[in-house]
């Protein structure tokens, strides 16, 4: 149980230890606080873990999409619309309406939390650009299908993989390597933490290239002389500051790089203590199928939480359950946005209502989810199943 907190049962942990802090110390005495060799070294580490090719670390999830849709918008001039499921973080969506895209919002399935595909065929019009599949807490997406429906329609497949660093798709490919472009987030929550930090992964080397002139100010210098996207002048006075895209300033620090590798070393003894209390999360759950819904793997789950959504006679009876978890210190949220459009920032988005939303309006109503960790949780995993069980 972490220091900070007097909960049974948190929704997350720090997982550092003196390594990460060395680490810091260790930068902290180099003097090289701004992004330079470890936040490099991080994403070559990181493409090599997810057998992918290019990577580009910048300083939160939020920040790798907006760079993705900045792309989409500046290097490939695309204007439209694109599919987003309605249950999803809120900077899924904005980066999407602020590169000028009408978010065309699908409902998701109950079971695996992810974009319904009959749906998604369904809201497809012929001014659909892409498709912007979220693999919700550490689950992947129907792949297989997405990818078929993606390259029939000739749409760009992107990853929202924020919550699912390590999960395995159908496809037998890592998450956020299977689209054009992916996001991760390595926010404290979250399955690799730099505290505040994210990955953009590119199937495209130029494409990565032109992300890393966004990244910072626009400008060349940090893209290597072997690019397609601009040509050198050979003068490095003039090529330290020319400018070529319409940038920002989302660098990570060098010490988010340096913790960035660390944790990656970690993650396959992470990996497996968050694997065993969800496999203990499942086997007691099973027993409930006709209360509640857990959420259904597509490939494997690198399970980011545990969502439960009430069916049967505990349909409509959240708010007595959290009475309960509170009486009892258990932390819990809800299912990430619940439907996201029923938040009052909808009046600032352009968006496309496809109407028919009942698994989100659903899990809206009766869905919530508790955390998992890199600790036990098998005595605050019973904790839970109890509180539920004994709901008459
Ligand atoms: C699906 C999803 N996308 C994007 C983000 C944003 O990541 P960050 O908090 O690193 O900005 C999150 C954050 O948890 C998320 O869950």
């Amino acid at each position: 149980m972490s220091k900070f907190s007097k909960k049974n049962y948190q929704l997350a942990s720090d997982t550092w230890d003196k390594l990460e802090r060395n680490a810091i110390y260790k930068i902290v005495k180099s003097g090289q606080y701004t992004m330079g060799e470890k936040v490099r070294k991080f994403e070559k580490e990181f493409c090599k873990y997810l057998d992918t090719k290019n990577a580009v670390m910048v300083n939160s999830g939020s920040s790798a999409n907006l760079l993705i849709m900045a792309a989409l918008a500046l290097k490939y001039r695309l204007k439209g619309n694109i599919i987003v499921p309605a249950v999803s973080w809120s900077t899924t969506y904005f980066p999407c309406n602020q590169y000028g895209f009408s978010l065309n919002f699908v409902d998701i399935d109950k079971n695996t939390l992810n974009l319904d595909i009959k749906k998604t065929q369904k809201a497809i019009n012929s001014k659909t650009v892409a498709i912007m599949a979220v693999n919700l807490l550490g689950n992947s997406n129907d792949f297989r299908k997405l990818k078929t429906i993606a390259k029939k329609n000739n749409l760009i497949l992107i990853e929202d993989n924020c919550e699912s660093f390590g999960a395995i798709s159908n496809t037998n490919q890592f998450t956020g390597t299977i689209g054009s472009f992916g996001s991760f987030s390595f926010f404290f929550s979250h399955h690799l933490q730099t505290m505040e930090g994210g990955m953009i992964v590119c199937k495209s080397k130029d494409d990565a290239d032109f992300i890393k002139t966004l990244r910072a100010h626009g400008w060349v210098r940090d893209i290597d002389k072997k690019n397609k996207i601009y040509k050198h002048s050979g003068n490095n006075f003039n090529d330290s500051f020319t400018f070529i895209t319409p940038g920002y300033n989302l660098r990570p620090l060098e010490f988010s790089g340096a913790v960035g590798s660390i944790q990656l070393k970690k993650w396959p003894s992470m990996r497996k203590k968050r694997i065993s209390n969800a496999n203990y999360f499942k086997k007691l759950f099973s027993q409930l199928n006709d209360r509640v819904l857990i959420q259904k793997e597509i490939g494997k789950s690198s399970w980011f939480g545990f969502s439960i959504i009430l069916i049967g006679d505990l349909e409509n009876k959240r708010e007595e359950i959290l009475k309960k978890l509170d009486q009892n210190k258990v932390m819990y949220r809800p299912i990430v946005s619940g439907n996201f459009m029923k938040n009052p920032v909808m009046k600032y988005l352009k968006y496309i209502d496809n109407k028919n939303y009942e698994s989100a309006n659903y899990l809206n109503k009766n869905g919530f989810f508790i955390g998992n960790d890199i600790i036990n949780l098998k005595k605050n995993i019973k904790l839970v199943y109890e509180i539920i069980s004994n709901i008459k």
